[in-house]
């Protein structure tokens, strides 16, 4: 037996095949129902038991080696029948089909250019965070709900290790390692534990910024948040900010900007009242600075955060969240223009 698989071995080595014909002939020859392979296959069963994984194994071998080379020779003769037309070297490369960003990676970069116009810098931190970074140094009671099982992911096993449900904890890595005058903006992904629908999802993103220094105060943060609106919505938008709470900022509040589709007038857009909300904000509450080492009777400071997602909508009316992950080329072939 093992002399036949030998002899076998050596001839389908040897095997040539000048046309396509032939080497289906040599498929049958070795490899059909009736191939001197399969044959070989039948008669194992007459091995004695102590050869039979050796047997076993060189019949394997065997039958991969005759199935590698008469596929190699299937497709040598396909392409000589060809003389090569499967790669044309004569063919222009060009136009080159170019990728466009991504939507998100496009008003990311715009709201991060018009705050390092006004001085700030970029810091970035972890999405896999602690409890510390996300929540209590953000002076979260222990009981906050946002900590629930309901917004927050949680590693299994790791309470303590989160992912981050927001980019306000690289605030405190960049208070933890920087004395004032600190001015940043993060941007970043989060992550919170909804059900993914046209208005939600498992992960967005978002863009915190940080102001701390002596004297920084409510009117400080207005004017540059105003700035921002009327450099990424235009010279004729307008803000209002109304009281809100958010457990690090006091006072706290939402920023509204009228609407850029009706001007202001009312449209469906903005559920006819002219005005649309893009962000949260207010001054870093005392106790925040304290927890991460800023001596808050010194210092003052601002801090806003807004959804990429949602200034994204806003500038490109995009309708559904989930068209933002699904990769669809014909929708990121839209803003080609916008790079
Ligand atoms: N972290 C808040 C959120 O995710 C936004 C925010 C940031 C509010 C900074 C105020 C100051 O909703």
């Amino acid at each position: 037996m093992i002399e036949k698989i030998e002899k076998l071995m050596a001839e389908i080595e040897a095997l040539q095949a000048a046309s396509a014909e032939e080497a289906e002939a040599l498929r049958i020859k070795y490899l059909s129902k009736k191939g001197e392979i399969t044959a070989l296959m039948n008669d194992f069963r007459s091995v004695p038991a102590e050869q039979k994984k050796e047997v076993g194994m060189r019949i394997n071998q065997l039958k991969t080696a005759a199935l590698d080379k008469i596929n190699a020779l299937k497709s040598q003769v396909a392409c000589d029948s060809q003389k090569c037309a499967c790669i044309d070297l004569t063919r222009s490369p060009y136009p080159i089909r170019l990728g466009t960003r991504h939507p998100l990676t496009i008003v990311r970069n715009e709201i991060v250019d018009i705050f390092s116009r006004l001085g700030f810098t970029l810091a970035e931190g972890p999405e896999v965070e602690d409890d510390w970074h996300v929540y209590s140094s953000m002076n979260f009671a222990d009981d906050h709900p946002a900590r629930d099982m309901q917004d927050t992911f949680f590693i299994e096993s790791h309470p303590d290790i989160i992912l981050r449900s927001h980019t306000s904890s690289v605030q405190a890595r960049v208070m933890e390692k920087n004395q004032p005058p600190i001015r940043v903006i993060c941007p970043g992904r989060v992550y919170r534990n909804e059900a993914i629908s046209a208005r939600a999802h498992c992960f967005f993103h978002q863009v915190e910024g940080l102001y701390i220094d002596k004297n920084v105060s409510f009117t400080d943060l207005k004017q540059v948040l105003l700035l921002f609106a009327q450099e990424m919505f235009g010279p004729d938008t307008k803000i209002r900010l109304r009281p809100s709470y958010f457990p690090f900022t006091e006072p706290s509040a939402e920023m509204d900007i009228s609407c850029h589709l009706c001007g202001g007038k009312g449209c469906s857009f903005c559920k006819h009242t002219g005005w649309v909300e893009i962000l949260g904000c207010g001054m870093v509450d005392p106790a925040v600075l304290e927890a991460n080492g800023i001596d808050s009777s010194v210092y003052t400071g601002y801090a806003f955060g807004m959804g990429i997602e949602r200034i994204t909508n806003l500038k490109y009316q995009v309708k559904d969240l989930r068209m933002f992950s699904e990769n669809d080329t014909r929708f990121l072939d839209e803003f080609v223009s916008a790079n």
